[in-house]
C-alpha cells in the first residue's frame, strides 16, 4: 500500500464552454501535490443519467449554478476523505457514493462527486509520477481513431436538422497526427462549398465545433461530405458515422419519428438507414431509435450490420447495458463518465462492454471545458475510438492535442486503431 494520503479536497465553480457554471476539484497529497478535473456537461441529455446538481436559485445564472455542488465537495465529502489513501481509486469512489444514499446521485450531486473522483485519480497518477492514462491502464496503447463531427445539428445548434452529428472517421490514416492532418483539410474545403452554396453566415458552429448550416434532412448533410471529402483528395481513406441523438425528435405519444417533415415509424426509419448505408460508407451509428426501445434496437442491430453505439440508450451504465445486451440491442456503448457519476463506475460499464464483445466510444459532451482527460482515458480503455468535436475551438483543441502528445510519448508502442477502431486489436 502506498502512502500518498489526501491532505485536503477543493472545489470552485468555473465556467464551460457554453458559459455555464460547473465543478473543478482539487485534490491534495500530503499537502504538497495535487490532482485536478473539470466536470463536463450535456444539453442533449437521456433521461436515465445520474443527476447534475444545479443550484435552481434564477438570480445567479439563471438557475445554473453549482455551487451547491461545491459545498457538498468541500464540506460532505472533504471532511470523509481527508487522510484516505489517494490510489484507492474503488473505495473511494464506493464511499462517495454511499455518502449521496440515493441511486442516481442526487443528493450530493454526480457533478460534485465526479470532479473528485476524476481529480482523485490525476492525483493519484500525479503522486505515482506518471501520465494518467498509463497510472490506469500500465498496457495502454492503442491510439483512437477521431469521430470528427462536420455538420451539426439537433439540439446543438439553431438550424433545421434533426439529426445531430454528421460524423467523417479517417481510418485510412495511420496516426493521430495524420489524422488530424486530413480531417482540418477536408473541413477547410468544406467551410468553400458551404459558403458557395449558402453564404458565409452558414460557416457558424454549433456546441461541438461543426458548422451549423441552414441544411435539411438526411441526405444533403452526406452529399456535402463526400463531395468535401472527395475534392481533398481523401475518399479512400474516409468512412462515416452519424449520432443521430433521435430520442429528441420522436413523438412519444404518436410513436413517430419526424425527420424533414415526414412521419416515419420505427421500421421506416431502419428502412431509411439501410438505404443511407448502401449509398455510403456509413460505420458507425449512434442512439438511431429512442433511448427505451431495446427490442427495436436489436432488429436494427442485425438488420443493418454496422456499428451501432447507445448513447442516451446505455447512458454508461451497467444495469442499462446488461438490458441491452441480453436483447442485442446495439453492440457499442458510448462512454461518457458523468452519465454514472465516477470514474470506477464508468471503467466497469467499459469492462462489461468488452466481455461481451461490446465496443466502447469514448466521448465528449457538448459542454467542456479545458480540461483533456477524456483523451487520457481512451488511451487507457485502448478503445480505438473518441469522439471530440471540431479541433476549432480550445474545449475541442485541448483533447486533440493532448492525443497528439500522448502518441509521441508512446513512440513506438502507439498502434493507431485505423479500420479496426470497433474492436482494436
Ligand atoms: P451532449 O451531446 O453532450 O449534449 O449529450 C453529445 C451526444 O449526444 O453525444
Ligand atoms: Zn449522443
Amino acid at each position: 500500500m502506498s502512502n500518498f494520503r489526501i491532505s485536503e479536497i477543493k472545489a470552485r465553480q468555473i465556467i464551460d464552454c457554453r458559459g455555464w457554471p460547473t465543478v473543478q476539484a482539487d485534490v491534495w497529497v500530503d499537502g504538497r501535490l495535487m490532482g485536478r478535473a473539470d466536470v463536463p456537461a450535456g444539453r442533449s441529455t437521456g433521461s436515465h443519467e445520474a443527476h447534475d446538481l444545479r443550484d435552481g436559485d434564477e438570480r445567479w445564472y439563471r438557475g445554473l449554478g453549482v455551487e451547491k455542488a461545491v459545498t457538498n465537495v468541500n464540506n460532505d465529502i472533504a471532511s470523509v476523505l481527508r487522510g484516505w489513501d489517494v490510489t484507492e481509486q474503488r473505495k473511494i469512489d464506493m464511499e462517495m457514493n454511499e455518502l449521496d444514499g440515493t441511486p442516481n446521485k442526487s443528493r450530493l450531486g454526480a457533478n460534485a462527486i465526479l470532479g473528485v473522483s476524476l481529480a482523485v485519480a490525476r492525483a493519484a497518477a500525479n503522486a505515482c509520477g506518471v501520465s494518467l492514462y498509463r497510472y490506469i491502464n500500465p498496457t495502454s496503447h492503442v491510439i483512437p481513431v477521431p469521430l470528427m463531427n462536420f455538420l451539426n445539428g439537433g439540439k446543438l445548434t439553431a438550424n433545421d436538422l434533426e439529426i445531430q452529428e454528421f460524423i467523417i472517421m479517417p481510418v485510412g490514416a495511420t496516426s493521430y497526427k495524420e489524422s488530424l492532418q486530413m480531417t482540418t483539410e477536408i473541413n477547410e474545403v468544406l467551410r468553400d462549398l458551404v459558403i458557395e452554396r449558402y453564404g458565409i453566415l452558414a460557416t457558424n458552429t454549433g456546441d461541438e465545433g461543426g458548422f451549423a448550416t441552414p441544411m435539411r434532412g438526411i441526405h444533403e448533410p452526406f452529399e456535402f461530405l463526400s463531395r468535401a471529402v472527395e475534392k481533398a483528395g481523401y475518399t479512400d481513406d474516409i468512412v462515416y458515422a452519424m449520432d443521430c441523438a433521435s430520442t429528441h425528435w420522436y413523438d412519444k405519444e404518436k410513436k413517430i419519428y419526424e425527420l424533414d417533415g415526414k412521419a416515419y415509424d420505427r421500421d421506416a426509419l431502419i428502412g431509411l438507414y439501410k438505404e443511407m448505408t448502401e449509398k455510403y460508407p456509413i460505420v458507425s451509428m449512434e442512439d438511431p431509435l429512442e433511448e427505451d426501445d431495446f427490442e427495436g434496437y436489436a432488429l436494427l442491430t442485425k438488420e443493418l450490420g454496422i456499428q451501432i453505439v447507445g448513447d442516451d440508450l446505455f447512458v454508461t451504465n451497467v444495469e442499462r447495458l446488461r438490458q441491452g445486451i441480453q436483447k442485442g440491442a446495439a453492440n457499442a456503448m458510448l462512454f461518457k463518465v458523468n452519465q454514472i457519476g465516477t470514474l470506477s463506475e464508468a471503467l466497469d460499464a467499459a469492462e462489461f462492454a468488452y466481455r461481451h464483445n461490446y465496443g466502447v466510444q469514448v466521448s465528449e459532451r457538448s459542454g467542456e471545458t479545458e480540461d483533456p482527460l477524456i483523451s487520457d482515458l481512451v488511451v487507457a480503455l485502448n478503445s480505438g475510438q473518441i469522439k471530440t468535436g471540431m479541433p476549432v475551438r480550445g474545449e475541442r483543441t485541448s483533447k486533440h492535442n493532448r492525443l497528439l502528445q500522448i502518441e509521441e510519448e508512446l513512440g513506438t508502442a502507439a498502434t493507431y486503431a485505423g479500420r479496426n477502431f470497433a474492436k482494436p486489436a
